[in-house]
């Protein structure tokens, strides 16, 4: 099974858009907020099940066009984007878009660092961005993360991906539950873990679960994420901390 299938089990069970994913998105989407995305045609790459686009378009985007590798994923989106005349979701992979210059916004949450070419992919996304368009994507971070890039790593990349999805579901109690015990009696120790305090224990259980299903989890530092994009049609590059300081939001301006 494809880490898009193992994500596609993910979005069809945790398909509801809380509103509490409007906090996260603010903060992955930081550098657009408030108004970035009002009367802006806008592309979502990876959609999973639309939770992003969702804001975007409740945000005032003119269009949204959002589109996921996954069935399961596309579905969930299209249920949750139903509302919304000006948007639409596609199956699609990131390799084989061929938009031209078609959107002010081209954002990707959560997505490039588990691709097994990133830089190909965000060469297309550019590709999509018309002149002056902005290009804004969220990833993981190695600065931070180091713990799990030396202990959690290891056991996704030879246990946790390989097992059944559901299995990996139930495992990821094994994490969830002290966790959020954690959470409640500290209040959450870093700005990232005082956000997640606030959520639900089916949300953060969700978050640990993503965290341990997929092949592919690059967590890069600054100086990779530049790399990325390196020689790319893109200026005023940035790679800078979200608000809550976890991962990177690598940000520029098409050429
Ligand atoms: C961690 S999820 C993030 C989903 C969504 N962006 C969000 O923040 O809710 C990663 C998503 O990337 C999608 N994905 C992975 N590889 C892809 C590819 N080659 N083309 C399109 N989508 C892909 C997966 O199917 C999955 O829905």
């Amino acid at each position: 099974m494809s880490s898009e299938q193992r994500f596609g089990y993910e979005w069809k069970k945790y398909a509801h858009v809380d509103p509490l994913y409007e906090g996260q998105f603010q903060n992955w989407m930081a550098p657009l907020m408030p108004d970035g995305f009002r009367g802006k045609d806008v592309l979502d790459a990876g959609c999973g099940m639309g939770r992003n686009s969702y804001w975007a378009l409740t945000y005032g985007a003119r269009i949204v066009m959002a589109f996921d590798n996954d069935d399961r994923s596309v579905d969930a989106a299209r249920n949750n984007l139903a509302v919304f005349p000006n948007a639409k979701v596609l199956k699609k992979s990131i390799y084989d878009i061929n938009w031209n210059r078609e959107f002010d916004i081209v954002f990707s949450i959560g997505v490039i660092h588990h691709l097994k070419d990133p830089k190909s992919a965000l060469a297309r996304l550019i590709e999509s961005l018309r002149p002056g368009g902005i290009l804004a994507i969220w990833v993981y971070s190695y600065e931070g993360n180091k713990w799990i890039v030396k202990y959690v790593n290891p056991i996704r990349i030879h246990v946790t991906s390989k097992l059944p999805v559901s299995m990996t579901h139930i495992l990821a109690y094994i994490c969830s539950v002290p966790l959020w015990f954690f959470l409640k009696i500290t209040g959450g120790t870093t700005p990232y873990l005082k956000q997640i305090a606030g959520f639900k224990f089916w949300h953060v259980h969700s978050i640990v679960f993503d965290q341990l299903i997929p092949d592919v989890a690059h967590y890069w530092r600054e100086e990779e994420i530049l790399a990325l994009v390196k020689g790319l049609p893109l200026r005023d590059v940035r790679v800078i901390p979200p608000p809550n300081k976890s991962g990177w939001i690598l940000i520029g301006t098409k050429i």
